[in-house]
């Protein structure tokens, strides 16, 4: 429930990223040694990783705010249920198939977003003496004689199938060459776990990554780095709400065209090191085009938040993603905040109305992570109070996005308590 309307001001501190804490929980299935990831945030889709693991027989427990993860995969087959409701679970099929010689897994299927296929997953593995079964939505990979380093080339930049690759490389015999890689920091910080637990990954962050593959790994201590996405989702909360909010550990550069759009719409934003800070008072203009991309461009992510903090701007703004294609499901709430959004190129464009109109609070209903923070962003704005259904949603990326907005002095609180996602 948010009662839109109110300014919001002082100090929030960013977690640990999601999209780094998932496939390093994959990664540490690689390791002969206990690995503690630090500082994790509690979120549904780490849950769900953790019992992957424990699926697999490993113990993976809470700290604190610590993950530990110890022991070794003893079972090749992934338990169904979470397998199929978490798309990062893919991630887990190459340090088994590494490990053990056989995956078992289901297929993660589509999400809300689009179709999200894990087609180049697969044919890397392939390239890399995998053999691939699917049975319905069963898959089961086998390399009985172990995986051996390829040269790889990606159809596209994907950040999972990069992954997959990193992962699939560490634990196979001999040197693979992947080009066409994603270039997320995520990536990089996957790269850094590996070589932190004596593992030879060169190259991440850039198109062209080589791994030295074979090398025993050990365990490791290691800080995952700060979600840009959610650091991304203060400051357009900020912007949509106003007032002025320091967003702190996560470096501005992380998600520079955030901030840059902030910008261009009127908010202030100084950029210290380690934090950035957005101030809004008066009307946002439009910003005309934005269009998202692989990194250091728009995060796909960060596309509904971005669009919802400039729902009320005077002037059009068309964000286009070109990622997925079912990015703004959340139009429909949008549009029932009073803003006359318009979708095109088959839901790749969001029209923003660009007419200065304020919103008003309604019942909408999350379809999707990120579209589900871009509701509450734009709730924060609206005028009078706001239902938003389908939290399980956003439970999936952020610790309580709730109390993060009720400490900023948002109006805000959580009607149900947090249960698995919807
Ligand atoms: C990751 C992020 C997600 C983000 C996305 C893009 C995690 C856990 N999730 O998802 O938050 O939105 O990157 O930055 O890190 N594709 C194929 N076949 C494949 C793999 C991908 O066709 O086998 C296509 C997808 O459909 C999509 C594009 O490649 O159009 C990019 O997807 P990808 O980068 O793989 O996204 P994820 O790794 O799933």
């Amino acid at each position: 429930m948010v009662r839109g309307g109110r300014p919001l001001y002082g100090t929030a501190q960013v977690p640990a990223a999601k999209n780094s804490v998932l496939p390093l929980l994959a990664a540490s299935l690689l390791c002969g040694g206990p690995v503690r990831l630090r500082g994790v945030p509690r979120l549904s889709d780490v849950e769900g990783c953790m019992a992957l693991l424990r699926g697999v027989g490993c113990a993976a427990a809470w700290d604190g705010g610590d993950v530990v993860v110890a022991g070794r995969a003893a079972c090749c087959r992934l338990p169904a249920e979470e397998t199929a409701r978490m798309r990062a679970s893919v991630l887990f099929a190459a340090p088994l198939l590494g490990r053990l010689g056989r995956a078992e897994t289901a297929l993660p299927g589509g999400c809300n977003i689009g179709a999200r296929p894990v087609d180049w997953h697969l044919g890397a593995l392939e390239r890399m003496g995998a053999r691939v079964e699917q049975a319905g939505d069963r898959l089961i990979l086998t390399a009985p004689a172990g995986l051996r380093g390829a040269c790889i080339r990606l159809p596209g930049p994907s950040v999972g199938a990069t992954e997959t690759v990193l992962l699939a490389g560490c634990a196979a015999h001999g040197p693979t060459r992947l080009q066409g890689a994603a270039r997320e920091p995520e990536i990089v910080d996957l790269a850094r776990f590996l070589n932190a637990c004596g593992g030879c990954v060169r190259g991440a962050g850039s198109a062209e990554i080589v791994i030295e593959g074979g090398r025993p790994l050990h365990g490791a201590a290691f800080a995952p780095m700060p979600d840009r996405i959610c650091a991304s989702t203060l400051a357009c909360a900020a912007a949509s709400a106003r007032g002025w909010v320091t967003v702190a550990g996560c470096a501005p550069g992380l998600y520079a065209p955030v901030l840059d759009a902030l910008e261009a719409a009127g908010c202030q934003v100084l950029r210290g090191t380690d934090s950035a800070t957005v101030g809004c008072a008066g009307r946002l203009r439009g910003v005309g085009r934005l269009v998202t991309g692989g990194y250091p461009g728009l995060a796909t992510d960060a596309a509904p938040l971005v669009a919802a903090a400039l729902l009320t701007a005077a002037g059009q703004t068309v964000v286009e993603d070109r990622v997925f294609e079912a990015r703004f499901g959340c139009a429909e709430g949008f549009a029932a905040m009073g803003a006359r959004v318009r979708t095109g190129a088959a839901g790749r464009e969001l029209w923003l109305p660009g007419d200065g109109r304020p919103l008003h609070g309604a019942a909408v209903e999350a379809g999707d992570l990120r579209g589900g923070a871009a509701l509450v962003v734009a709730a924060l704005a609206a005028r009078g109070q706001s239902r938003i259904a389908g939290c399980g949603y956003i439970d999936r990326g952020y610790p309580a996005l709730e109390a993060m907005l009720a400490r900023l002095g948002a109006r805000i609180r959580r009607e149900m308590p947090p249960g698995p996602a919807d």
